[in-house]
């Protein structure tokens, strides 16, 4: 088979820059996406030297409403048609609903959904057609159940985990696989932007950015459909989907409390 290339978003840093660096530790070319030019510069010329494949970088806000389209028109322009796609931009922002920044919520629900939709639709026909595709969507635990102070955040990832799970299925047999990776708290500038560092749920522990990478990316190339890195990650989202849905919203508003 010939070379991977992956198209990896919110590749400065934190998850998705770990899980460029799994992907060109694969051998795979990546094209690296977010809005820090520098910092994707610096990646690529650091995986380019260690692990001698290419990188290609493009600048892009993607929660612009036509990004997707911008973005699959630039790859397309430069002859890059990648058979791996991570949607993996996203971002949180903690607070009660009622007083949450309109502006902030269209631009989570641009980022994380829509984007995200858009990007999934623009490069599967090609990885349909290829007859092998792999496409990794970053979803949260915050998917599985309704989350209050975080109610926004939570059912953005909700609608991650619903369209991967419905395509993936949808797209059975054709050699293409969509995959979701639902991380529970890890250690990247996501709490800052977010304001969650002093909620409850810090408390239970976060995650190294490195493992919830290879966890997800191993499991990706898998095509397993969906990816709980972490042994307490993994029973919560269990424990969410069989317990009663009064208990869970109630304890996941206690942990998305400031301490
Ligand atoms: N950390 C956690 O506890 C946690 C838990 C569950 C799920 N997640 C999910 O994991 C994913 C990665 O988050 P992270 O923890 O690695 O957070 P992070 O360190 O804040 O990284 C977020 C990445 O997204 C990019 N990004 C943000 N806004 C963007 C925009 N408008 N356009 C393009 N790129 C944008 C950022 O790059 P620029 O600023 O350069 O644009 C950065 O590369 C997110 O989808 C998040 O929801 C995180």
């Amino acid at each position: 088979m010939a070379k991977h290339l992956a198209l990896i978003t919110g590749a400065s840093q934190g998850i998705g820059k770990d899980l460029a660096e799994c992907a060109a530790k694969n051998g795979a070319d990546v094209i690296l996406v977010a809005r820090s030019k520098e910092k994707l510069l610096d990646l690529a010329k650091d995986l380019t030297q260690k692990y001698k494949v290419s990188a290609h970088v493009i600048p892009s806000d993607l929660s612009h409403v036509d990004a997707a389209e911008a973005l699959y028109a630039a790859t397309q322009r430069a002859g890059l048609k990648p058979d791996i796609v991570i949607n993996n931009a996203g971002f949180g922002a903690l607070g009660p609903f009622h007083q949450d920044d309109l502006q902030r919520l269209d631009e989570m629900i641009r980022l994380n959904c829509l984007t995200l939709m858009k990007i999934t639709r623009l490069y599967s026909p090609r990885m349909v057609e290829e007859k092998w595709g792999r496409i990794l969507n970053v979803a949260s635990t915050a998917a599985f159940q309704p989350c209050p102070n975080f109610a926004v955040y939570g059912a953005t990832k909700a609608f991650v985990l619903s369209l991967s799970e419905a395509v993936n299925a949808e797209l059975s047999g054709s050699g293409v696989k969509v995959c979701t990776l639902c991380p529970g708290p890890t250690e990247t500038g996501f709490h800052s932007v977010a304001g969650t560092s002093e909620v409850s749920l810090m408390k239970l522990g976060l995650m190294k950015s490195e493992a919830v990478a290879r966890i997800g990316y191993a499991g990706m190339m898998r095509g397993k459909s969906v990816i709980v890195p972490g042994f307490l990650n993994l029973i919560s989202s269990i424990l969410s989907q069989i317990l009663p849905r009064s208990w869970i919203i109630m304890t996941s508003k206690f942990l998305m409390t400031r301490t």
